[in-house]
């Protein structure tokens, strides 16, 4: 099996993001450090990662997280800020399946499942995210359409969303936008493209699983039902 799917079938992180852990040196095998991401793992190879011996023998995990704002989705920060996984305490290793920004709030999924988060996360499987926006001011229904056809913002291109106007709230407005990519800060860039700003951003489904009622701070694992959802994407 190629070393990248393998780390990631260990529950380090998605296949994209083990393959940096070979280019960033941080992958023996045998006791060499490994510097080619073609290598096939064998029967009987010894893979360790930052000094400490993988394996693929554990015990899958689904989770989701209520994610607050104030803390970052990974899993050590250099500036010593809250992580995600400071919330869940458990066992196995999880890690965050895409990232939230440090002030978004909402559905985060987190698992050792490698391949399923690589299946959540790569563009051509366009799962749906949808997010609760609060917009500055009134957007027109020309600025609606605008976001409804996609829009560029400093040289990248958004595709199109669903945008559904929720109500007004005081001078704001609240929409609920659902994207099928997942570019860095996708949402705030598309409404500065506007030339407006997001006053507050929560993420309330992934791929068809509803966060409902859990609390800021709060994770549950996720149903057999949730599981099938997203394990029928790999
Ligand atoms: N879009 C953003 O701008 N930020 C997020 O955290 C998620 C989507």
């Amino acid at each position: 099996m190629r070393i990248n799917k393998y780390l990631s079938g260990c529950g380090l992180d998605s296949r994209r993001k083990c393959e940096q852990y070979v280019t960033d040196g941080r992958v023996k095998v045998n006791g060499k450090v490994l510097t080619s991401l073609a290598y096939d793992v064998k029967d009987g190879d010894y893979v360790e990662v930052d000094g400490k011996a993988v394996s693929l023998s554990e015990r899958k995990v689904y989770i989701m997280l209520n994610k607050p704002k104030g803390c970052v989705c990974t899993s050590s920060d250099e500036k010593g800020r809250k992580t995600v996984l400071d919330f869940v305490k458990i066992k196995e290793r999880v890690f965050p399946v895409g990232r939230l920004d440090y002030d978004t709030e909402g559905l985060l999924l987190l698992t050792n499942d490698g391949e399923l988060a690589y299946a959540v996360t790569h563009p051509k499987n366009m799962v749906k995210k949808v997010y609760s926006v609060r917009v500055e001011g009134e957007p027109s229904d020309a600025e609606l359409k605008r976001l409804r056809n996609g829009v560029e913002f400093n040289g990248v291109k958004y595709m199109p969303a669903k945008v559904v106007v929720l109500g007004k709230e005081n001078n704001d407005t609240r929409l609920e936008i659902t994207i099928t990519e997942g570019k860095n800060h996708e949402i705030k860039n598309m409404i500065e493209s506007l030339g407006r700003r997001v006053l507050f951003l929560k993420r309330t489904e992934v791929g068809g699983i509803r966060l409902g009622g859990l609390s800021r701070g709060e994770w549950r694992y996720l149903n057999a039902k949730e599981v099938d959802k997203l394990v029928s994407l790999k």
